[in-house]
């Protein structure tokens, strides 16, 4: 349950590692921007940090941030009425999860299924900072007091480790200082699925570039991966438990219905009983109306790197009037000489 102590807040975070995809999109940047005329303050953030837990090349770290920053405005994201920033330019996030460390248990960081899918057989070579990764994430989080944080469905353990930080925290200070933080996993699109592969999550580490739609990919190219993307022979069931142990054709359905804002059931209405071959090409379409505006936008934004840098300097800004307090007194709480709350 949120503590109603706290004013509501939104946190949530990318990382800086490669293209967008339509996971992303759909499981997270519209979603932001369909949220933001709530009146909820929102802080929006690129994990250069997280990022660089697996090697990153410098120059494709800087491209990729301020990329990335292009499609979450190019999305509909106001970086006046929200506040966007890239990790690293707002120090307290390093800083507190550096005290979440101290608080979280090794026996809790073995049990992150992401760090094994991560790591591999060979988790021995793994960087520490990716074991180390949802310390920084429940960080990035308490460190606003945040009280909600929009996800994709692969976040939803992370998010429970976060309030398993900051209830221990809690607990063994004695303060009621952080929020037990609520995941907001909703919609139609919490866990898009590749285009190759119904029983895998679309994803920017996939091999395959066809099992994903970027938001860097013409027309074009949307259209081919789509007309591409594995399904079965059977046309579209008449309802949703006709879905069932169809994962290829539950995805497509699912992508159509949150890029039209519609239920599922909504679209099986309209496209029961027809084939693949009618139902693909209507979403082509419908992907590449949504898609392409998006794509034009970030690649105008692109053309001006110093106006992404200015914004995400004076997010920062922004940032830390509300995170270097949260730090100060989180210090003071700890005991650390010189922290006067
Ligand atoms: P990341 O960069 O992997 O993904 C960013 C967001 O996109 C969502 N997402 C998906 N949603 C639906 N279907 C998919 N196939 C799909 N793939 C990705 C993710 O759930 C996420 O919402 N650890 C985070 C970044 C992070 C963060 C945070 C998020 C760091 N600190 C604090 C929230 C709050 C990550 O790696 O997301």
């Amino acid at each position: 349950m949120t503590d109603t102590s706290f004013q509501p807040r939104v946190f949530s975070g990318i990382q800086p590692s490669g293209d967008l995809h339509l996971g992303n999109y759909l499981g997270a940047l519209k979603r932001f921007a369909d949220a933001q005329n709530q009146g909820v303050e929102s802080i929006y953030c690129m994990v250069d940090l997280h990022a660089i837990t697996v090697w990153q090349d410098p120059r494709d770290l800087r491209h990729s941030t301020r990329e990335l920053c292009a499609g979450f405005i190019a999305s509909g994201i106001d970086p006046e009425k929200s506040i966007l920033i890239n990790q690293s330019q707002v120090p307290e996030h390093a800083q507190l999860a550096w005290i979440f460390n101290c608080v979280a248990r090794i026996g809790w960081m073995n049990r992150m299924t992401q760090f094994k899918d991560k790591a591999g057989k060979n988790a021995e070579k793994a960087s520490l900072g990716l074991y180390a990764y949802p310390s920084l994430m429940a960080a990035d989080i308490l460190v606003y007091h945040a009280t909600h944080v929009p996800v994709g469905e692969d976040q939803k353990q992370h998010l429970e480790l976060t309030r398993d930080i900051a209830t221990k925290f809690n607990h063994d200070y004695g303060v009621d200082f952080f929020p037990i933080t609520e995941p907001v996993i909703e919609g139609t699109a919490t866990r898009v699925m590749s285009l190759r592969d119904g029983s895998k999550k679309m994803s920017k580490s996939d091999p395959s570039d066809m099992s994903r739609i970027n938001l860097t990919d013409n027309a074009d190219t949307i259209a081919r991966k789509i007309r591409k993307a594995k399904t079965d022979a059977e046309p579209l069931p008449e309802s949703i438990d006709g879905l069932d142990d169809r994962p290829e054709a539950r995805n497509l359905v699912n992508i159509y219905a949150a890029l039209t804002d519609r239920t599922q059931q909504q679209v099986i209405d309209e496209f029961a009983g027809k084939q693949f071959g009618q139902f693909k090409p209507a979403l082509a379409d419908i992907a590449v109306e949504r898609m392409s505006p998006i794509t034009t936008e970030m690649a105008r934004l692109m053309d001006d790197p110093a106006e992404i840098d200015r914004i995400l300097t004076r997010g920062a800004t922004r940032a830390r009037e509300i995170t270097a307090p949260i730090l100060r007194k989180t210090y003071d709480i700890v005991g650390m000489v010189g922290a006067t709350a």
